[in-house]
């Protein structure tokens, strides 16, 4: 199913659930309050009355309509009196949607309602592999003072500048997505902020439009296992592999934290090779070392890596450490 189709049956769907639930409503005050409904045949009547007159052709027809239009105002305030006079809200009978714009249709008139364009993010957030938590980590949240000045042991570089060196290059990513084919691998020790940086560089494309795919390494293999060990007696919407080669960015998170089989060094080289030729971003996550990477997984994945990714090591203390003591 579209995502529209989706989004408009989900409309569908609340609408139905506000109609039942003012039924209940209804039905509850009617038991508990009968003058109530007896108002309400009597706005019901009115209605037809009203009908009637503006078909009608003869008399004074404005006048007529002036004096039902009152008639039906005075029976509404009679209803809302008795509710109010019982604890209940004024407007307890009336119906409730999500959202009061537009009614649970998604449009206020031919636009989109603010309501609806949600939808759609939440969507693509959910078609991402990204809960919406993940939203607060972006480019405008990343914060550069949990980074020291705390000198690199091989490099000439503190924490904070290479941190900044890292931030920059994913906010260039981002910029000039359509621009550039350029790929990002992210090294570093535990909480330096490398799923941060990703998930940043996720939000910024998602909310430009662009397909993009969040997995963990583990997820990753897992997702492709099933598919090889399934296929063709499960009925995907997708065919996953398909979808996590051509996606428009790919996010391994976390490479070198799933088991390591003979398999899954193979798929890494099939993904990594296969996006490249297809010209499909990828960035890469991982806590080892590039020289522990080489060790896990094949020399040509490794080669392919350091030919056509952009390699950015953060490296500071475990930033959640920090988190703790500063909250
Ligand atoms: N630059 C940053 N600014 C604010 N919070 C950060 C930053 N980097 C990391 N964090 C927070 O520190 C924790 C660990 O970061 P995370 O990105 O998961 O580390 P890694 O993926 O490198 O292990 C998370 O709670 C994250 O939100
Ligand atoms: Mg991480
Ligand atoms: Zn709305």
């Amino acid at each position: 199913m579209s995502i529209q189709k989706a989004i408009l049956k989900e409309y569908e769907r609340s609408r139905t659930n506000a109609e039942i639930k003012l039924k209940e409503l209804t039905k509850q005050i009617y038991t508990q309050f009968p003058e109530i409904k007896t108002l309400d045949s009597e706005i019901s009547k009115i209605g037809i009355e009203l009908a009637k007159a503006t078909l009608s052709k003869s008399g004074d027809i404005e006048a007529l309509i002036t004096e039902i239009n009152e008639k039906n105002m005075d029976l509404q305030i009679k209803k809302a009196e008795i509710l109010h006079a019982n604890g209940y809200p004024k407007d307890f009978l009336t119906i409730k949607y999500n959202c009061s714009k537009c009614n649970d249709t998604g449009f206020i008139g031919k636009d989109r309602c603010s309501c609806y364009k949600q939808k759609l993010i939440n969507y693509a957030y959910k078609e991402a592999n990204l809960s919406m938590v993940t939203k607060n980590e972006n480019f405008d949240t990343f914060d550069f003072s949990y980074y020291t000045d705390t000198a690199h042991p091989n490099l000439n570089m503190s924490g904070k500048e290479m941190a900044k060196l890292a931030y920059n290059a994913a906010l260039d990513f981002t910029s000039n997505f359509d621009l550039k084919f350029n790929n990002l691998l992210f090294t570093g020790s535990t909480g330096v902020g490398k799923t941060f940086l990703c998930n940043a560089i996720a939000k910024e494309l998602l909310d430009k439009g662009k397909t993009v795919l969040y997995l963990t390494a583990f997820e990753l293999f897992k997702k492709i296992e099933d598919y090889r060990f399934n296929k063709g007696d499960n009925d995907f919407p997708e065919d996953p592999l398909n979808h996590i080669l051509s996606v428009d960015l790919l996010i391994i998170d976390d490479l070198g934290s799933e088991f390591l089989t003979s398999l899954t060094t193979a798929e890494l080289f099939n993904c990594v090779n296969a996006r490249l030729l297809n010209k499909k971003h990828t960035v890469i996550s991982t806590n080892l070392p590039l020289s522990e990477l080489k060790n896990h997984y094949s020399d040509r994945t490794l080669s392919r890596i350091i030919g056509n990714y952009s390699i950015l090591e953060v490296y500071d203390q475990d930033i959640r450490f920090k988190k703790i003591s500063k909250a």
